[in-house]
């Protein structure tokens, strides 16, 4: 997500802040900027797309200055632009201020100070809120408007504050978004995460929660909430960059199947409204929309296809309307029966994927609706859409789609069940019975990531295999897809997946001994019958690893090995049981030598048909 860098001390602050920046590029953004103090003014330049077009427009300006702050921002709140790139102003132009995070009640922030005080804003993001605010508050002590201005703010938020008026300060303040001082001699910095200081210090101050930070040249004070100094320990950072900008994993792939319960938290709590109900912003479909509509199609890619495949099992299950889910670079061409009375869900991670972006289009010249689920804000496929829904993945960096999947799941179950509260289907209990199940998931997904030492060894005993085939039934046969897929790309090991009744017609001529068979076997409601097809291979020599629900004894006595994911719903079990698969797939690919985050062949983001 979006990285912060601040510097006080008597170089000059612009090349520390770009190389600070530098240093946080692989946490993704699309736009940076500065705000420095120079001379006796605030000068901010900030630019939509990568850090060197910012670093080349500021090259020839020779700016100096001794404090400054620096901002790579991941959209969330308005498309990435320059205007809604950090470092934001008051509208005195004196204050500027770079956030990472949320201020989850902007809208009435702004509104009353758009009403009440006649403040005009340039941006549509929630931070420029702090700027006004801290400017508000302002009396002559910025350390005063800052503790006045954090009292007004509800969310997540490191905040980096310089002001015209006192170029002696940095000040910096942190609630549930990262942030870390690091201590030089006669300089002293702050930053969202330690890469992007290690160049300089390897002395740093981790801060807590709720505190503010003042800044000088000459040293650092840590003030709690009740503006009360705070001692805080010298952390020595003794590692290197490198593992530090995957925060300790090996990979990003395995650090965003590990990020999974967060996005999955992020992307179901931040619509959840005081009400107990959804709110979703970017989503404008009411009950007279959705009775137009007679007919859906889910159109992606890849793992977000597969994501369609659950997400029309939710919508019919809720909202009882027919889906189709199609494969993009087919949809086109297949004069797929779409009119005014047709709602186009397009599901992407990147938002750039052509053969989605070329779906959408045509479905909408014929005059469907557009409603999209895409990860990346402000990207083609957001841009081109009616209705966004967008989700809370973070960054996806490694190639292999994972945490995108899963929050694409939760935000089919979301929107299914507001369907089906939308025309009828679902009852009120009904809701809030859904809503705690899907609370629920969070925790069940941090149980289900314990099961990665298992994974590992199974890979380690399996990783020789020249083909696994995955098998299941009902959701189990679209996670069997998925699953395949993410072996595929990561191993290079030639996987298939398929309906686990449909073995008998044709693809049990390959079963022999010691085939590998992963059967997902986790739909309660249709448990006998994967059973007899797990027993039809074993007839043929296979070998069995399967993946049930927790509590499932009798499974053990089919299978050669059993996975346990915990208890759920049949229709969330999805979310769960991809995550051993994810491992699976890590593990087979990182004990064949693979290079795990950027497999042979694969771009992250396909813009070619
Ligand atoms: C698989 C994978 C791809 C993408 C597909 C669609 O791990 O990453 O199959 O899912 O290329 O990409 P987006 O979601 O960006 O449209």
């Amino acid at each position: 997500m979006c990285g912060i860098v601040g510097y006080i001390g008597s170089k000059n602050a612009v090349p520390v802040l770009i190389e600070g920046l530098d240093k946080l590029e692989y946490r993704g953004y699309d736009s940076a900027g500065i705000a420095a103090l120079s001379g006796d003014e605030v000068v901010v330049h900030k630019y939509k797309g990568r850090l060197r077009y910012l670093a080349d427009r500021i090259k020839p300006l020779q700016l100096s200055a001794n404090v400054g702050i620096g901002h790579t921002r991941w959209a969330t709140h308005g498309e990435p632009s320059d205007v809604n790139a950090h470092p934001h102003t008051s509208e005195s132009g004196e204050i500027a201020i770079i956030h990472n995070g949320i201020v989850e009640n902007y809208a009435q922030i702004k509104e009353w100070l758009i009403n009440e005080h006649g403040v005009a804003f340039k941006s549509d993001t929630d931070t420029e809120v702090i700027a006004h605010l801290i400017e508000y508050y302002y009396e002559g002590d910025l350390l005063d408007a800052v503790y006045k201005a954090i009292d007004r703010m509800e969310g997540a938020y490191a905040v980096g504050v310089i002001s015209k008026h006192h170029p002696d300060q940095l000040i910096a303040v942190r609630k549930d978004s990262p942030l870390i001082v690091g201590l030089g001699q006669g300089e002293n910095f702050i930053a969202s995460d330690i890469p992007a200081l290690l160049k300089h210090t390897r002395d740093m101050l981790l801060i807590e929660n709720d505190e503010v930070v003042v800044l000088t040249p000459q040293g650092v004070t840590i003030y709690d909430a009740l503006r009360q100094v705070v001692e805080r320990d010298v952390l020595k950072v003794t590692w290197d960059v490198a593992a530090a900008e995957k925060e300790g994993y090996a990979h990003f792939t395995i650090k965003e199947i590990h990020e999974q319960p967060k996005g999955l938290h992020d992307t179901l709590y931040r619509r959840i409204n005081a009400n107990g109900g959804f709110n979703f912003e970017q989503i404008n479909i009411g009950a007279d929309d959705l009775r137009q509509i007679n007919r859906i199609y889910i159109v992606a890619c890849g793992t977000a296809y597969h994501a369609g495949l659950i997400g029309k099992r939710a919508i019919e299950t809720f909202a009882g309307i027919p889906v189709t889910v199609d494969i993009a670079s087919e949809f086109r061409y297949s004069d797929p029966f779409i009119d005014h009375q047709t709602l186009f869900i397009a599901v992407s991670q990147s938002g750039e994927t052509l053969d989605t972006l070329q779906s959408l289009r045509y479905a909408k010249q014929m005059g469907a609706r557009i409603l999209s689920v895409v990860n990346v804000v402000g990207s083609s496929v957001a841009r081109d859409s009616d209705d966004i829904f967008y989700t809370w993945a973070g960054p996806e960096i490694g190639v292999a789609s994972t945490k995108a999947f899963t929050t694409q799941l939760m935000a089919f179950y979301m929107l299914a069940l507001h369907m089906g509260m939308l025309n009828g289907r679902m009852t009120e209990e009904g809701f809030a019975e859904w809503l705690e199940k899907l609370k629920g998931i969070e925790t069940l997904a941090e149980q289900t990531l314990a099961l990665e030492h298992a994974m590992q060894r199974i890979a380690s005993e399996q990783f020789n295999n020249d083909s696994v085939f995955f098998i299941g039934r009902g959701a189990d046969v679209d996670v069997s897809y998925e699953a395949s897929l993410k072996l595929k790309e990561l191993s290079y090991i030639n996987s298939f997946a398929i309906a686990a009744g449909e073995l008998k017609h044709g693809t049990i001529a390959l079963m022999e001994k010691d085939t590998l068979v992963i059967a997902l076997a986790t739909q309660t409601h249709l448990y006998e019958k994967t059973v007899s097809n797990i027993r039809e291979v074993k007839a043929r020599g296979a070998y069995v690893v399967a993946v049930a629900q927790a509590g499932n004894e009798s499974i053990k006595e089919i299978a050669d090995e059993v996975i346990y994911i915990p208890q759920c719903d049949d229709l969330l079990a999805p979310v769960l049981s991809v995550m051993p698969m994810q491992m699976f797939a890590y593990y087979v690919a990182l004990d064949r030598g693979n290079d795990v985050d950027k497999p042979r062949n694969l771009a992250k983001s396909v813009t070619v048909e």
